[in-house]
């Protein structure tokens, strides 16, 4: 089956079909299994990648990287600070340079449509590793965590995200969990909700694939039930500071904390965040919004965060195996 992702790139989950997207979770187990039976297979040997990221990462830029090496392959790591990129080179003059020295390319940047410029110029497979619009890579971490932790195939799963569903995260859970089928709510404030296009286009997908969509304001009607509670930061990278007051605002009834949890009904729910989170006092970004609106814990709250039920590492752990999977599946 993998001859159908070769060469293929990653731009959007929208991209790739349900049968793709369980061939890379499989793969993504398989390798997780042999890396940690110390019998992984080299199958990258040769393969040069280049990383472009125009805003900060840990989490990606690591699961990258450490993919390749694990694969016998090689990275060069690019921002805007340290090359061409942007000041004196354009990114798509810098796309076609790149595509003639490197096997593919990962770019994190703002709009998508610059990932997709950089896929149409560089003639090589490129993953995007996080635009406003889509997090792609992210949600097949959280759809292998999910396969692990719920115990059931995805289609018998639900998940609820609450918060700001307008923006990455929210729009790629949306088109992940209708891909496989699942039991989706997506809960936020009307003005934070997925774009209209994109919930007809996934309603009308989910006739196909039986998933059932549900977009609610009500963070206690929307949790009922549900396998897993997903949360992510109130304001994302590039936005400004000047949201945190009415993003505090309109979210504050959206943070994950014990008694929405409970609200389940159901005593095994698993919290998850694709993280970095603002759990504590203890960024210097959560210190400010402290100072300044007098909240010591944001979108979800330490007791949550630390609880048995969060599953948070075990999803940053598999960012590496799915961006492994992607790889491989893409490059060998
Ligand atoms: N979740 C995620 O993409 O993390 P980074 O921003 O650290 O890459
Ligand atoms: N919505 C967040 C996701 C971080 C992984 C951001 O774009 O900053």
């Amino acid at each position: 089956m993998s001859f159908n992702l070769r060469n293929r790139s990653l731009l959007e989950l929208v991209d790739f079909s349900p049968r793709d997207i369980g061939y890379l979770l499989d793969l993504a187990a398989e390798l997780k299994r042999a890396k940690a039976a110390g019998n992984e297979r080299p199958r990258l040997k040769g393969k040069n990648v280049a990383l472009i990221f125009e805003k900060t990462s840990t989490r990606t830029r690591c699961a990258f990287e450490v993919a390749m090496h694990d694969q016998g392959g090689h990275v060069t790591y690019l921002d805007s600070a340290g090359s061409q990129l942007g000041h004196k080179e354009s990114l798509k003059d810098t796309a076609r340079v790149l595509g003639r020295m490197f096997d593919g390319i990962e770019y994190r940047g703002f709009h998508q449509t610059v990932v997709q410029e950089i896929a149409n110029c560089s003639h090589v497979p490129v993953w995007n590793g996080l635009t406003d619009e889509a997090h792609p890579t992210q949600v097949l971490a959280d759809l292998m965590t999910m396969r692990e932790f719920g115990e059931k195939p995805l289609h018998e799963l639900s998940f609820c995200y609450l918060g700001d569903a307008s923006f990455n995260m929210g729009c790629s859970l949306l088109v992940g969990g209708t891909k496989m089928g699942m039991d989706v709510r997506i809960c936020s404030p009307a003005a934070l909700a997925p774009p209209p296009a994109l919930v007809a286009q996934m309603r009308e997908l989910a006739r196909t694939t039986g998933a059932r969509i549900a977009i609610e304001v009500d963070p206690r009607k929307a949790v009922a039930g549900a396998d897993f509670l997903y949360t992510d930061v109130w304001v994302s990278m590039g936005e400004a500071d000047a949201m945190w007051k009415q993003r505090i605002d309109l979210l504050l009834p959206y943070q994950v904390n014990t008694a929405l949890m409970q609200a389940t009904g159901k005593p095994r729910t698993r919290f998850m965040h694709c993280l970095p989170s603002f759990h504590n006092l203890e960024t210097e970004v959560g210190r400010q919004v402290h100072e300044k609106y007098g909240l010591s814990e944001i979108e979800v709250t330490d007791a949550v965060f630390e609880s048995e039920a969060s599953v948070v590492f075990t999803q940053a752990e598999n960012r590496l195996h799915t961006i492994k999977a992607v790889l491989v599946a893409t490059l060998s």
